[in-house]
């Protein structure tokens, strides 16, 4: 018996992957993760599924559903919202399995920062303006940040920047940043991307607290910072230009 850790992706219950449907089909039992979770994705349980919201379970309760379904010959879909390559707490459910000898597997989903960047309509990497996504947080009350990781020590980079489970800490976020992005620095906030009620806020890291205050975002949303929000004046890619030289697109040149 398996239990099937998948991607629930960031809210549309369309974004779900075709694997991830399939497994939730055929399994007897799924665990899901709360809110972020859209009721329509769990339609694609079976009619007797037996569905648990783990919201209000310990990490020891949810094991033992895990360990009382796989006893009785049950395979179990476990849902967490985005991917679970990030803040899914699937390190800490992954641990114990493989103490108790109880096999799973991880499909992903679509994360929310991607989800977050299609709400946008902007890619997060433009051709010289920026060339790497930091996914970050704040420290919280559930996790500290390990010292290293501060705001300031990947802003120096000045990367774009997708900070999560920070939204309550907008105005703190403004002032550690703005010092290495400067205060005309693009910036994004996207409020429950994908979802009906999704909400976008645009400013610079001057003017974005005043922007966001109009209509308060609570918990959901992303921070999203970086030149490349806004750029336009960006090179194109080398990957498309005529003149490069492709392995399935060879120019010819000097052959
Ligand atoms: C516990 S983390 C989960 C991240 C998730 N595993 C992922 O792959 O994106 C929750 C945080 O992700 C962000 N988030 C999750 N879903 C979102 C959405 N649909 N729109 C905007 N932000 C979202 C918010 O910053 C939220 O506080």
């Amino acid at each position: 018996m398996t239990i099937y850790f998948i991607g629930a992706g960031p809210g549309a219950a369309d974004l779900l992957t075709l694997r991830g449907r399939d497994i939730l089909a055929r399994c007897p039992v799924c665990l899901y993760a709360g809110s972020l979770v859209a009721p329509e994705i769990l339609a694609h349980c079976p009619l007797d599924a037996r569905i648990v919201d783990t919201a209000p379970l310990s990490l020891d309760a949810i094991i033992a559903e895990m360990q009382k379904a796989t006893a009785a010959g049950q395979d179990v879909a476990r849902l967490h919202s985005g991917d679970l390559s990030i803040w899914s707490a699937v390190g800490e459910q992954t641990r114990r399995l493989d103490a108790l000898g109880i096999a799973y597997t991880i499909t992903p989903g679509v994360p929310a920062f991607a989800a977050a960047s299609a709400a946008l309509r902007r890619e997060l990497t433009l051709p010289e303006v920026a060339q790497s996504v930091v996914l970050t947080r704040t420290s919280g009350r559930a996790s500290a940040m390990p010292e290293t990781e501060t705001l300031a020590a990947f802003a120096a980079a000045r990367a774009t920047m997708a900070i999560h489970l920070s939204i309550h800490a907008l105005q703190r976020v403004v002032a550690e940043l703005t010092p290495f992005y400067g205060a005309d620095c693009p910036i994004a906030l996207v409020y429950r991307a994908s979802w009906p009620d999704e909400r976008i806020v645009r400013g610079t890291l001057a003017t974005i607290e005043a922007l966001a205050g109009e209509a308060p975002m609570e918990r959901t949303a992303l921070i999203l910072v970086g030149e490349a929000l806004a750029a336009e004046d960006f090179r194109e890619s080398a990957l498309y230009d005529a003149g490069y030289d492709r392995r399935f697109r060879p120019t010819g040149a000097g052959r």
